[in-house]
């Protein structure tokens, strides 16, 4: 069986293609902006948004190091995400990713909430192509993460089944809350 982080980006192999325009919407350290940089080629755009600036240094000095020039870096929250997206974009982006929660060994405070992390799957919804999906890699051990989880949960479970496949992948017997991943499938 798949790892939680091999299976969110096996999700994103199976349907995302070159050349295609694709979210990061928390880079943090910029692992799975990388992944989505090399998935979509050079020809390809990665938009990746952070609200920390030391998250968006980490994500930079990462794509440099491995030398990927196709990252458009945004210091914004994902909630705004709409207005870094053209209108010749609806209907065309490849897929994106999220990974719920903190920066790891940085400020456990600044968390993803569930308003903006909902206005942002609304907006990327409305974008995404036709057998896009979005992944939801959903941490929620910390202080405010079962607030975000039940709230996205509420919310994914009531989109219409005849527009979006909604997958949960989790392993169940492990302990202190493994995270576990939300996949959203437009149809
Ligand atoms: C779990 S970390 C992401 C880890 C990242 N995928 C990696 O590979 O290192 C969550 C990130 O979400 C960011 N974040 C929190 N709220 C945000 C928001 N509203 N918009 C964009 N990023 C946000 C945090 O600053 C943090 O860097």
């Amino acid at each position: 069986m798949k790892s939680i982080l091999k299976y969110s980006h096996h999700l994103l192999e199976e349907i995302v293609k070159p050349g295609e325009t694709v979210i990061d919407a928390t880079c943090g350290n910029g692992n799975d902006t990388l992944f989505l940089s090399k998935l979509v080629g050079e020809q390809g755009e990665v938009l990746a948004f952070d609200i920390q600036e030391q998250a968006i240094d980490h994500t930079d000095q990462l794509l440099m190091e491995n030398n990927c020039t196709n990252v458009s870096l945004v210091l914004d929250s994902h909630a705004n995400l709409e207005n870094y997206l053209s209108a010749d974009l609806e209907g065309k982006i490849g897929g994106a990713i999220f990974n719920l929660g903190y920066l790891p060994k940085s400020d456990k405070s600044i968390i993803t909430k569930g308003n903006s992390t909902i206005a942002a799957i609304h907006a990327i919804l409305k974008y995404l192509k036709p057998n896009g999906r979005i992944i939801l890699v959903v941490y929620y051990g910390h202080e405010g993460g079962d607030v975000e989880r039940n709230d996205i949960m509420k919310h994914v479970i009531s989109l219409d089944q005849k527009k979006y496949s909604v997958l949960q992948y989790g392993f169940i017997n492990q302990k202190n809350n493994p995270p576990f991943i939300i996949a959203i499938h437009k149809k």
